[in-house]
């Protein structure tokens, strides 16, 4: 990989820019990608305040067909860019992960499990009209069935109080002072958990690795890479607050580095 990408946030659309790197340079990937909420109207709460749901440009698409072209397109180039053992994960919800993950297997990406990320404090279903959706789903896959992909088995074990560790994580969503603010709003609307990061990269990537995100949107990914002693290619679409907020956060210093 050419020095010029290490531990750098790349500005522009993605799939562009992921098609500039070389193929077979990054040890695993972390996507966040757009979920295509498809919100429609106001999300109000009982007390009639207005809750401040997702609703960004970013993560509109006119149709199903749009979407899947968007993902086909930039899991593609993911693909290309893995090493021969590398791996990816990929979040979601149920509005766009069974899509994601036909794709994944239409591209040849090889599932190794589906993780469940259950919120311990989600936001409640407002109007009371079904169950309250407290999780998301990780896809995590090698680049092809014959990938002799990183897993590090035994510290996730010493990490879990000695049991095998499950696929079902417990994690609060991310907010107090981990989320980031400007002038008491949220920066970003969707900004992840260090801690659901943190478990990604230490089971899955070895000290040294390149871990790329082609969404990282506050820069959660490449702080906690930073923080693992790995090293970390970002690509967002460019906002000058955000941009500012994500550096900050980058500004951190490895505090150790495990193989
Ligand atoms: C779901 S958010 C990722 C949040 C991130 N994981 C975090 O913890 O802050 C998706 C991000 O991808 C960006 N995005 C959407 N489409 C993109 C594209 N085509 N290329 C680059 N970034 C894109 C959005 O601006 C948004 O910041």
């Amino acid at each position: 990989m050419d020095k010029k990408y290490i531990n750098k946030i790349i500005k522009g659309d993605c799939i562009k820019e992921l098609h500039k790197l070389p193929e077979k340079s990054v040890d695993l990937i972390f996507a966040d990608p757009p979920y295509n909420l498809q919100l429609r109207g106001d999300l109000i709460r009982p007390n009639q305040t207005k809750v401040n749901a997702v609703n960004d440009e970013w993560d509109k698409f006119s149709s199903f067909d749009e979407y899947d072209k968007f993902t086909y397109s930039w899991l593609k180039e993911c693909k290309r860019v893995l090493k021969k053992d590398g791996a990816i994960w990929v979040i979601g919800s149920y509005h766009n992960i069974f899509r994601v993950g036909k794709i994944m297997q239409d591209l040849g990406l090889w599932i190794l499990n589906d993780v469940i990320w259950i919120k311990t404090n989600p936001m409640p279903n407002f109007r009371g009209t079904r169950f309250n959706n407290a999780q998301e789903t990780l896809i995590w896959a090698s680049k092809n069935q014959k990938s002799k992909f990183t897993f590090h088995y035994k510290t996730m074990k010493a990490f879990n109080d000695d049991k095998q560790m499950r696929s079902d994580w417990y994690i609060p969503i991310c907010n107090g002072g981990e989320r980031i603010k400007i002038n008491g709003e949220k920066a970003h609307s969707t900004q992840k958990p260090e801690a659901l990061l943190f478990r990604i990269i230490l089971s899955t990537s070895s000290a040294g690795d390149i871990i790329l995100d082609p969404f990282m949107g506050s820069g959660t990914t490449g702080a906690v890479a930073k923080k693992l002693g790995r090293n970390y290619i970002g690509n967002k679409f460019y906002n000058k607050i955000i941009w500012i907020q994500s550096l900050f956060k980058l500004n951190v210093h490895p505090i150790f580095a495990m193989s």
